[in-house]
């Protein structure tokens, strides 16, 4: 595995590489077995695999969160060093050098609801650094989550604009035993706080469950937001949306989404299911 700690020593690497076919993975570190099996896909599915790790400052709309960001990169790199062929982890200067000009993309449709209405600024800020790292590395292939479905969703909208050769490639949400989706910042959950926070699955099931069982949109929302209020924990949103324009929806329309953004403790997590099929 080899480690491109800036963008010069990575393009000496990537020319190479030319010719081949090359799976990007762009990560902020703290890796777990989400991201893991976003790389492992991508090394089934590609020649090389460049994984990227940098915790970019300009998609934290709170000082404070990014502050309390999990970061370990001598661990990390430990448990990728079988499974990728490079990783690049630069410096902040490295990738927004002072004469940086920002770009601003057009995503307005997309980034009006949910995170992007709860996290202002911050869908900018990830198209900023995923442009970037696609601009440089030129992949064949670029893996995201579904687990940041609305992410996956912009990302791919301005990939098709800018990148249109570029595969934009989602993958599953892996998850703790409890169902709780595997996150970088449940490590800043307490053990106690760690098993709360499986009411966030345990919801989406239900209201897929709710729907199922033919009850409407805004019943199976009032249920959900019940059964937070009655635990206590501190639910930001719970949407019902188109699974392509992300609106919410009051009809059952086949691949809607549930979307789930919640406070355990004072740590934000993010959650999402198909509901109806
Ligand atoms: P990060 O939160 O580190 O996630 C990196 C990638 O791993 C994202 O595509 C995310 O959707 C995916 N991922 C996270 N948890 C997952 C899980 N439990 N199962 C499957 N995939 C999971 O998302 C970001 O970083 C950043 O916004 C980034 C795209 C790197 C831009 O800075």
């Amino acid at each position: 595995m080899q480690i491109a700690k800036d963008k010069e020593t990575l393009q000496t690497l990537l020319n190479k590489w030319s010719g081949k076919s090359i799976g990007l993975v762009p990560t902020m570190g703290a890796l777990h077995e989400g991201h893991l099996s976003l790389i492992e896909k991508a090394k089934s599915e590609n020649d090389f695999v460049v994984v990227s790790i940098f915790v970019n400052p300009k998609q934290f709309n709170d000082p404070k969160d990014l502050e309390n960001y999990p970061s370990d990169l001598e661990g990390d790199l430990k448990k990728i060093q079988d499974l990728t062929d490079c990783v690049f982890c630069p410096d902040i200067e490295n990738v927004y050098p002072n004469d940086f000009k920002e770009l601003r993309f057009e995503i307005d449709h997309l980034e009006g609801v949910m995170e992007g209405k709860h996290r202002q600024g911050h869908f900018q800020g990830v198209c900023n650094i995923v442009y970037i790292l696609l601009d440089l590395v030129k992949p064949t292939r670029a893996y995201f989550g579904i687990k940041d479905y609305q992410q996956l969703a912009i990302i791919r909208h301005m990939s098709k604009v800018h990148f249109p050769k570029i595969e934009i490639v989602p993958c599953e949400i892996i998850r703790e035993e409890n169902g709780l989706a595997k996150s970088s910042r449940n490590l800043n959950l307490s053990k106690d706080d760690f098993e709360k926070a499986a009411i966030i699955y345990q919801n989406l099931i239900a209201a897929r469950d709710l729907i199922r069982s033919n009850k409407s949109i805004d019943q199976v929302k009032e249920i959900v937001r019940n059964n937070f209020q009655k635990e206590k924990i501190e639910l930001e949103y719970f949407e019902i949306t188109h699974p392509d324009t992300l609106q919410p929806i009051n009809s059952r329309i086949p691949r809607s989404r549930g979307f789930i953004a919640a406070y355990v403790g004072n740590v934000r997590l993010i959650d999402n299911l198909e509901l109806i099929e």
